[in-house]
């Protein structure tokens, strides 16, 4: 009775933790023709802290196709971009800027990275977009992130 009870116990957390290390990390690839493939994201607010992890599909070096991952507020992405683009290279993201939400820092082909974060700062149910902010990329490579 009692080694039953552990048992199930054990499995019930095994369950648990596969279930949470699914539903609280998220990928998302970019690619040689300025695409992200996908235009959401969904994320359980129950989750702690969330990883993205953004991969460089694509050959073309950092510096000519480079690729980031940046939260934002909806309200906050296009000027949070065009400061992107004025704070320059490498990674095109305006410093210590509060309207930043998470970033990753820039790639290129064939490179991956990703970024950890809190999801506390985040409410269920607010408008949140992610985009890239390398020159030229917010208008094509932007999403939704869902938290729920
Ligand atoms: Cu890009």
């Amino acid at each position: 009775m009692r080694r039953t009870f552990w048992v199930l116990a054990l499995g019930g957390l095994l369950l648990g933790n596969q279930a949470w290390s699914q539903e609280c990390s998220l990928s998302i690839n970019g690619n040689d023709q300025i695409q992200f493939d996908k235009k959401e994201l969904r994320v359980s607010k129950s989750c702690k802290e969330v990883t993205v992890t953004l991969k460089h599909v694509g050959q073309l070096a950092a510096n000519v196709m480079g690729h980031n991952w940046v939260l934002t507020a909806t309200a906050d992405y296009q000027a949070v971009a065009a400061a992107g683009q004025a704070a320059g290279p490498p990674n095109y993201v305006p410093a210590a800027d509060a309207r930043v939400l998470v970033t990753t820092n820039v790639i290129g082909g064939g490179q991956e990275t990703s970024v950890k974060f809190d999801l506390s700062k985040l409410t269920a149910g607010g408008d949140y977009t992610y985009f890239c902010s390398f020159p030229g990329h917010f208008a094509l490579m932007n999403g939704k992130l869902i938290v729920e």
